[in-house]
């Protein structure tokens, strides 16, 4: 059986989850799913940032009583919010955790061992909104562009890591491997960056009681993103035995704001530490309200639930990965949400469902007699998913629902129930067939509705009681 290491970045815990975080959990998820359909085995990860600066601002700010208090709590909520919408996550690290700070240990060791890792004081710039060292070109009008904040002026002692050991191992990988780093833009973008030269970078801040010790000085605590980069590892439980079978990673799924963390400094890192490089990171883009970043930080963050109270788990999944090819960046709109989910949902899918179980009840007293799915070719479905192309794998089953109501407004069931009930039960049995190929299709998109589907037309027998799939909403919701 094939193994698929599949991660998701873990996500900083001063605020809640928002969609631009529930967008890179769907794909995951269908991801996670979809591999585990075709009889892989799934490791999935996800978890929490836990030890960054912008936590202790956070328990300054709601007078937590102390850290860790703090971050049990938060944690609680983005567990939660994963939980209620079904993303089935197989580990979760939390890098407040001991075994967190067991593996980066260990790999901290391997580095040191590299001798890529010195002592040396930072003069310069750091962005607590991105916990990020930054150079004055990286900056606009004097301020983060991602955070629109000043950053902070630093002069510290910290320890360096020798990245710039690794500028021509990580182009010749980069070179030699065109699918480590996916798309295709993000891939040139990394490219750029490297060959306008690398510098070595901090890999610790001083401590303020928080974090993870720096091996061999308690007075600094490992640099927040030098210890949540190797949380892939902890999840693999690195470097007890048995993480060799899992390690690298078949895919690290990433937002376009942290390329340069996973295809550069990480890389650099594992290298250093003597182990092998992920196969792919792939980054996708952002999801933008009014042209900008959805941040709890500029006020126009959604909360997951606000959409699912309404649209439910399988209306906001459509909607993220519909509408947007994965990778490019996309405006949230509510009226997108609104009439995707009434035209697509509602109305295809649901009412072919709904349409074909009442046929078989009202002419066939409700029994059709055992149907088998139906085996068409998928090719064009599994070759998108291959490439992340959650658009075009959807768009691949949306041609099929469009056929089968097509094929039932040209065969006229009703009419044949009178005429010809013979070829009246050929065309309902091809339906529910291609109904079940459809929901096994969709079951990584839309788990619940697949279910249902099955469910409808389970034993040959129409069951009633599992209901309408997606009943049609009239108003819209607006951030109002
Ligand atoms: N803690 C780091 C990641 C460490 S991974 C070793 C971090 N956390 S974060 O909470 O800021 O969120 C990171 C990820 O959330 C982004 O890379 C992206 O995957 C996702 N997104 C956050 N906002 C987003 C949008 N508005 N749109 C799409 N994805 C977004 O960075």
């Amino acid at each position: 059986m094939a193994k698929k290491l599949i991660t998701t970045p873990i996500y900083y815990i001063n605020a809640a989850p928002h969609i631009g975080h529930t967008y890179t959990m769907v794909a995951a998820d269908v991801l996670a799913r979809y591999y585990r359909e075709l009889g892989n085995e799934v490791i999935f990860t996800a978890g929490t940032d836990e030890n960054s600066q912008k936590t202790l601002q956070a328990v300054e700010k709601t007078g937590a009583s102390d850290a860790q208090a703090y971050a049990n709590e938060m944690t609680g909520i983005w567990e939660k919010t994963w939980k209620d919408l079904g993303i089935s996550y197989d580990k979760f690290v939390r890098t407040s955790s001991p075994e967190h700070h067991a593996t980066v240990a260990a790999f901290l060791a391997k580095v040191q061992a590299s001798d890529d890792l010195y002592k040396g004081t930072y003069e310069g710039l750091y962005c607590v909104g991105c916990e990020e060292f930054k150079r004055p070109d990286d900056l606009v009008d004097g301020r983060c562009p991602l955070h629109n904040a000043e950053p902070e002026q630093l002069k510290e002692d910290n320890y360096f890591f020798k990245l710039s050991n690794y500028q021509q191992p990580l182009l010749d990988h980069i070179r030699q491997h065109p699918e480590f780093v996916a798309p295709v833009s993000r891939r040139n973008e990394v490219l750029a960056f490297i060959e306008r030269g690398l510098e070595d970078i901090s890999f610790s801040r001083p401590s303020r009681g928080w974090g993870i010790p720096f091996p061999g000085d308690d007075k600094q605590v490992v640099y927040v993103w030098s210890d949540a980069l190797v949380n892939y590892l902890t999840a693999v439980g690195y470097p007890n035995p048995g993480y060799e079978q899992w390690w690298p990673a078949n895919l690290h799924l990433v937002g376009k704001d942290i390329i340069k963390f996973h295809c550069i400094i990480w890389p650099a890192m594992l290298l250093s530490a003597g182990l092998p490089l992920p196969e792919q990171v792939f980054a996708h883009g952002f999801f933008t309200v009014a042209e900008q970043k959805i941040s709890k930080s500029l006020g126009n963050a959604i909360a997951p639930s606000f959409i699912t109270d309404k649209y439910g788990i399988d209306g906001l999944r459509y909607y993220l990965l519909r509408d947007i090819p994965f990778g490019s960046d996309g405006e949230f709109s509510f009226d997108r949400l609104h009439s995707v989910y009434n035209a697509d949902l509602a109305n295809e899918l649901g009412n072919l469902v709904q349409r074909t179980a009442s046929m078989i009840t009202k002419y066939m007293g409700g029994k059709l007699g055992k149907v088998e799915a139906h085996s068409h070719d998928a090719s064009r479905y599994h070759e998108a998913l291959a490439n992340l192309r959650f658009d075009k794998a959807l768009e691949d089953v949306w041609e099929r629902v469009k056929g089968l109501n097509q094929m039932i407004e040209e065969e006229k069931p009703w009419v044949l129930a009178k005429e010809d009930p013979e070829h009246l039960t050929e065309v309902l049995t091809h339906v529910v067939s291609d109904l079940l190929q459809i929901s096994g299709l969709l079951l990584p998109f839309l788990p619940v509705a697949a279910v249902k589907i099955a469910k409808t037309f389970e034993d040959g027998v129409v069951h009633p009681e599992v209901g309408i799939l997606f009943p049609r909403i009239e108003d819209k919701l607006s951030l109002g």
